[in-house]
């Protein structure tokens, strides 16, 4: 979403990855490190020319301000910010809150390095193009074209979460400070006109989907009884599962971002009765606890945990699982057998969804991740489509409450003919 020096690196990864579509004796190139900047922004990114009418718009940057009195910074230190684009007509009342993601930084090293970046500074921030959930284009965004729209800018790298500080190699503080951003962040957004609204969606992708999971209930009590409040979590449903050497992958990161970060008071108090703090920043466990109206759209092969939980470049994967990786119609049987567990594990994960009222789910098996801040998976020719509906239609029919049928789970991959190479990978 991102223009400027993002837009630009994201090209280049695109073009790195098409040659390596053509070539896969390549190894799966770029760093992680690297990857985990850019996949934020992977949405929004390949122009939807052949069917959005209205050309995308920016979105100017507006910094936190007394953000340094609150302790509410970014990792080094620089005021954090949020995007907002007002709503007008039957919509002025209606104010959709997105966080933004961007994976986490679980070591001193990785936080001290990501204040070279805008997931970690301000001073790399941009104005952004809004896409998808967040686009004021009608036909595109029928249910949210004209709400408020706040995009918050995620600089912690602790999923919103985190109160703690740290110090770096180089003598200078680090700010874990990620609840505090989000305290005040709304608290500054309350000002502007979210505390008189009638109806309320919290989102975010990725790192910024966990986040919504773990405030949502924090959020919706912070509204009057009668005001709508909703919560939508888009591919930030994490697994604690095995990669393919036999280890926890996540299991270690989540509790190093747990720990540096001091990541406690969001997590449910029931859950931590019973288990340890990490084991609670797991959606799985997390969801058991949330009463608030929520919304998880998830790919069942969600490409980025796929790539970085199932099958990391640290454990040097050999060819056949690096094509399997750079695109799931390259995996053998024996891979897909490995992909299918993972996608058991997550339909099981998400069976008290079914019990739960005014909850929705679409849990497609297309090899994405991110689903509602591009155009083209959210709402276009080329968006995956379940019980006949694109993402746009599922989520606006569950946030109108217009709909019985709103839990909808893919068969296995690659039965859905709706899923398109046209999405982002
Ligand atoms: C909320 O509405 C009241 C009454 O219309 C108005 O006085 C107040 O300024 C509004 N507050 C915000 C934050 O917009
Ligand atoms: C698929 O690829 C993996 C990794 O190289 C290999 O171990 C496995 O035997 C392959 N399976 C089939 C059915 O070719």
């Amino acid at each position: 979403m991102a223009p400027g020096t993002a837009q630009a690196e994201q090209l280049l990864l695109h073009t790195a990855q098409r040659r390596r579509a053509r070539d896969c004796r390549h190894a799966w190139g770029l760093s992680a490190a690297v990857l985990l900047l850019l996949l934020p922004s992977a949405a929004g990114l390949l122009p939807p020319m052949m069917f959005c009418a209205t050309p995308p718009e920016t979105v100017p940057l507006t910094l936190l301000s007394g953000a340094q009195e609150k302790g509410a910074v970014c990792l080094d230190g620089t005021p954090p910010g949020y995007h907002l684009q007002r709503g007008s007509g039957t919509g002025a009342n209606n104010w959709l809150i997105h966080l933004e993601g961007g994976g986490w930084c679980s070591t001193v090293k990785d936080c001290s390095s990501r204040r070279n970046s805008e997931l970690g500074s301000s001073n790399f921030m941009k104005p952004i193009l809004y896409a998808g959930i967040l686009s004021s284009d009608q036909p595109l965004n029928p249910d949210f074209y004209n709400w408020n729209r706040v995009y918050v800018r995620y600089c912690d790298g602790g999923s919103f979460s985190g109160d703690a500080e740290g110090q770096a190699p180089d003598g200078s503080t680090l700010y874990f400070r990620g609840l505090r951003i989000y305290e005040a962040v709304i608290a500054e957004v309350m000002e502007k006109g979210l505390a008189n609204a009638t109806k309320v969606l919290l989102t975010g992708c990725s790192a910024g989907a966990l986040a919504t999971m773990l405030h949502c209930d924090d959020f919706s009590a912070k509204f009057p009884q009668e005001v709508s409040v909703k919560c939508l979590a888009d591919a930030g449903f994490f697994l604690d599962v095995k990669d393919i050497s036999g280890e926890r992958t996540f299991w270690s990161v989540f509790d190093g971002v747990v720990q540096l970060q001091n990541i406690r008071n969001v997590l449910p108090k029931d859950c931590l009765a019973k288990k340890e703090p990490k084991e609670c920043f797991f959606p799985a466990e997390l969801i058991k606890s949330i009463h608030s109206p929520m919304f998880i759209l998830n790919s069942a092969y969600d490409s980025f945990q796929v790539r970085y939980v199932l099958i990391p470049d640290s454990l040097a994967p050999d060819n056949s699982w690096l094509c399997c990786k750079h695109n799931i119609r390259n995996c053998n049987s024996t891979q897909m057998e490995f992909l299918n567990g993972f996608r058991n594990v997550m339909v099981d994960a998400l069976k008290v969804v079914e019990d739960k009222e005014g909850w929705g789910l679409f849990i497609d098996s297309c090899f994405t991740h991110c689903q509602t801040v591009s155009d083209i998976s959210w709402n276009s020719p080329f968006s995956p489509r379940l019980g006949d509906k694109t993402i746009a239609e599922a989520v606006g029919d569950w946030q109108c409450g217009c709909s019985e049928r709103v839990k909808e789970i893919d068969c296995e991959y690659p039965c859905n003919p709706t899923c398109s190479r046209q999405l982002p990978p």
